[in-house]
């Protein structure tokens, strides 16, 4: 990246997660040249975009079912939105079960959901969705059935429960062994939905197409958004078939819509973004430099760090001290790297580099983060 005053930086943050593939990666950007140059802007539900379709059809391939069918839209909040809505219309139920530290973007459904922080909600509270109970994620001190223990205890009205397969905002937060398997036995017990916020953790970011699956959930509906348009707005909501069929038959009116949901330019780059994620094999290419980096983070021993946690290309490390985050990142954004502070108290340091780093670029960063710790 390069500032308005011409300073360079290497983003650890790949912009919010989103250019998984690389900033401006060559593949993407002709892709929407080249739709540029056929179609712009098309009508949505009712006479969709050749490329629409096939990134619907695309995406209902990856799906963790051997049926799907998938919303499209255009930010991570959107695509939660639609897996919120689904489940009403599934299941009749308003009530959603959600996590303390959650956060699933800052529109009304969304935002009711997100247990991240009251400063978000609060001055929203009187419009937002009042049925939701929010249960403890758990931690080093609260285990697995401490946490189970603060599902709600009446499911009568709840239709859905969502999850983050690592909770990142809140601070790169794993779910113990056990946690996710547990929590999708409690929604089939109770005929609740789950749904899977994969829009950080999804499209290979995490070593795998989907998190979730690949730590043996399988989710009834899953929401992706961020790396999945290589670097434009695309978000999708994926179903299960028969959950999906609760909107009704698709040749008919449409009661959940967007103008601009599944619009040309983002159908062609979020094209191009899957076909090349699985022709270059980069899930698995996250395994690998996620392993490397961890690894480097690790030997290092840095001053202040109590731990470093680590997915593909998820990592977060842990800091001593409540807002050192902030002055961490800010010392190392002068020494020309992009991180995120995370968690409630931002004492984590959030990275989620692009896939395409290379060693120089982990090492340079390695050492100004030791500088900005304060080490030799
Ligand atoms: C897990 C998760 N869900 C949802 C969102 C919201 O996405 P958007 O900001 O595109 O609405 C985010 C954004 O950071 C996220 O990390």
């Amino acid at each position: 990246m390069i500032d308005s005053d011409g300073n360079r930086y290497v983003d650890f943050t790949s912009g919010f997660g989103v250019a998984f593939v690389g900033h401006r990666h060559p593949e993407v950007v002709e892709a929407v040249k080249r739709q540029a140059d056929r179609l712009l802007h098309a009508l949505g539900d009712l006479h969709p975009s050749d490329v629409k379709i096939q990134l619907l059809e695309k995406l209902c391939t990856r799906a963790p079912w051997p049926k799907a069918r998938a919303m499209l839209s255009l930010s991570g909040a959107d695509a939660v939105t639609a897996a919120l809505k689904t489940a009403v219309m599934a299941t009749a139920k308003t009530g959603v079960v959600a996590f303390e530290g959650s956060y699933h973007g800052l529109n009304y459904g969304p935002l009711a959901v997100s247990g991240f922080a009251k400063r978000f909600r609060e001055p929203f509270l009187a419009q937002l969705q009042s049925d939701v109970h929010f249960a403890a994620w758990p931690s080093p001190d609260l285990g697995v059935e401490a946490a189970l223990k603060t599902l709600p205890k009446d499911w009568s009205r709840i239709g859905a429960v969502i999850v983050e397969p690592i909770q990142g905002r809140a601070g790169v937060r794993f779910p113990p062994l056990g946690f996710l398997e547990a929590l999708g036995q409690a929604c089939k017990k109770n005929g609740a939905l789950l749904i899977v916020d994969e829009i950080l953790t999804g499209v290979g970011r995490c070593g795998a197409w989907w998190r979730s699956v690949d730590e043996g959930l399988i989710p009834d509906l899953v929401c992706a958004g961020k790396a999945l348009g290589g670097g434009l707005p695309v978000s999708a909501c994926i179903g299960r078939e028969d959950v999906m069929r609760a909107w009704g038959d698709p040749d008919r009116e449409a009661i959940h819509t967007g103008t601009f949901f599944g619009d040309p330019l983002g159908s062609a780059a979020a094209l191009a973004t899957i076909e090349l994620i699985e022709r270059d094999e980069l899930a698995q290419r996250a395994v690998d430099r996620g392993k490397t980096f961890a690894t480097m983070l690790r030997a290092e021993r840095l001053p202040s760090v109590t731990g470093v946690r680590q997915a593909g290309m998820m990592l977060g490390l842990q800091l001593e001290g409540s807002m050192q985050a902030l002055r961490v990142s800010r010392s190392l954004l002068e020494r020309g790297y992009l991180v995120l502070p995370a968690g409630a108290e931002a004492d984590v340091i959030q990275l989620t580099p692009p896939v395409t780093v290379n060693d120089e670029q982990l090492e340079g960063f390695v050492a100004s983060l030791r500088a900005s710790l304060g080490g030799r």
